[in-house]
């Protein structure tokens, strides 16, 4: 386990000011390149699940990097997947949010049918700043009446209090800075 969280660790970089000055920006892609990490993110989320949840119904991935990571943890489950966009790419009817993230300001889109009543889902996104985008996430989810059991990223950033903001809805790190 230590191994896997290692190999992870060891695949995020760091841009000073982007995408604008003062963000220091952690930067997820250098795991994409390695299946050996990629699986690591997987089995670690996996087995954060397996002893955490009972039962889990649907994954829901966030625009755009959740969507990486989203579509294998949800088959690795053998589940569904449900996807949170940015406003105006989505066809059909649609719940939307306005929100802002650590460095501006987004709307976030879900289709109606995208999840059922009293559905029991877990977020994925690649990281946890401010927590608006999560939090948007969870009010769109409340909108349908699923039922948000917690979320998970690949990185949290802990000064900025994204945990505190989505409580009571729990979140899980691989890493923290
Ligand atoms: C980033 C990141 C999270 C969010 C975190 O995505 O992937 O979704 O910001 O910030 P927050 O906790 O302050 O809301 P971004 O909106 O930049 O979009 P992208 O994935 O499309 O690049
Ligand atoms: N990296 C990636 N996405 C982000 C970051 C970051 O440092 N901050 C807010 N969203």
């Amino acid at each position: 386990r230590a191994d896997k969280m290692n190999l992870v660790i060891q695949k995020i970089r760091s841009f000073p000011d982007f995408p604008s000055k003062g963000i220091l920006f952690r930067d997820v892609c250098p795991i994409l390149k390695d299946p050996k990490a990629l699986t690591a993110v997987i089995d670690l989320f996996e087995e954060h699940v397996r002893q955490t949840y009972t039962q889990v119904d649907l994954i829901v991935g966030i625009d755009a990097r959740g969507f990486l990571f989203g579509p294998l943890l949800a088959q690795r489950l053998g589940i569904g997947l449900a996807l949170i966009r940015k406003k105006g790419k989505l066809p059909g009817p649609t719940v939307s949010v306005a929100y802002s993230l650590e460095y501006g300001k987004a709307e976030a889109e879900m289709q109606v049918d995208a999840v059922e009543p009293g559905q029991k889902v877990l977020l994925i996104d690649d990281l946890l700043a401010t927590g608006g985008t999560l939090y948007a996430a969870c009010e769109l989810l409340r909108k349908r009446q699923a039922e948000v059991l917690g979320c998970l990223v690949l990185v949290q950033l802990t000064d900025l209090d994204g945990a505190q903001r989505l409580k009571p809805v729990s979140v899980f790190s691989l890493t923290e800075y």
